[in-house]
């Protein structure tokens, strides 16, 4: 299975932040941002990533990052987006290196507590189609919002006013080759991009998304407020581990 960094956009709601740096090169706590989505896919054993940038600042990757010597990794993979076509337009340019093989995508403001690699192991076993991961939050019409019916879920809204669950869809999908099949016929949203929303509603519609819910913390790091957040949470943790109890 491969694995692929979407870390393209522009990061306009970071703004100044991001007017000489990308998004994803910020510090979370003692980290760049885009350390932190790459050490959850190698944790989960996925060793064959690519890093989809773009903006002004993409060769300041390859300077941080280089071969991924510093996690352990052979090579690393970069390719770049132009302009802001959206989560799915930015996936739809990796089809060439996921070489028919099923991906794990993650996207790079995304920070996890918990390791994902028994939902990998559970996807490399499912035949066919796709999984999602949800998390209970108190502001779900942020995000990409499942509609449940029992334990099903019907579809997925995209930011929605009135949220029909307390649940996101956060930002780690896993499919099989047919997603950039999947890409192909999108059209762009009210907002003008791809949506990945999109993409994981054609699996539901084909009967083919799995799902669970996630252990421990969630954010993304993409506003003021949820990259404070995530700092804090990336502090707690680490100063739990080292048990000094420390609460920021
Ligand atoms: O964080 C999870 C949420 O991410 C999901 O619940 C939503 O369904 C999904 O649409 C997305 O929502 P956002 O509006 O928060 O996504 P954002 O535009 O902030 O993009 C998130 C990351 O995706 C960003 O850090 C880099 C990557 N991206 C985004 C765009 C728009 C790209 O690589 N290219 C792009 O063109």
């Amino acid at each position: 299975m491969k694995g692929i960094i979407l870390a393209g956009g522009l990061g306009t709601r970071l703004y100044p932040l991001t007017k000489i740096t990308n998004k994803h090169l910020l510090p979370i706590y003692d980290k760049p941002m885009i350390y932190y989505p790459l050490q959850t896919l190698v944790e989960a054993g996925i060793e064959d990533i690519m890093i989809v940038t773009g903006g002004n600042h993409a060769g300041d990757f390859l300077k941080l990052l280089g071969n991924g010597k510093d996690f352990g990794l052979k090579d690393l993979n970069y390719t770049y987006q132009e302009g802001e076509g959206g989560i799915a337009a930015a996936l739809a340019l990796t089809e060439h290196f996921s070489d028919s093989e099923k991906v794990v995508v993650i996207l790079g403001d995304n920070i996890l507590e918990k390791s994902i690699k028994e939902e990998v192991k559970a996807f490399a076993k499912q035949a066919k189609g796709a999984r999602i991961l949800l998390k209970k939050v108190s502001d779900p019409e942020r995000f990409g919002v499942p509609a449940l019916e029992g334990k099903k879920v019907v579809r997925i809204e995209e930011k929605p006013k009135e949220p029909q669950s307390p649940y996101a869809v956060i930002g780690v999908y896993m499919y099989d080759p047919s997603v950039y099949e999947i890409t192909r016929t999108l059209k762009p949203s009210g907002r003008g991009e791809l949506e990945i929303s999109d993409v994981n509603n054609a699996y539901i519609q084909q009967g083919t998304m799995t799902w669970n819910s996630i252990e421990g913390w969630w954010t993304d790091a993409g506003t003021f407020e949820s990259l404070f957040r995530a700092s804090q949470l990336v502090a707690e943790k680490k100063f739990q581990v080292l048990g000094s109890g420390l609460r920021v």
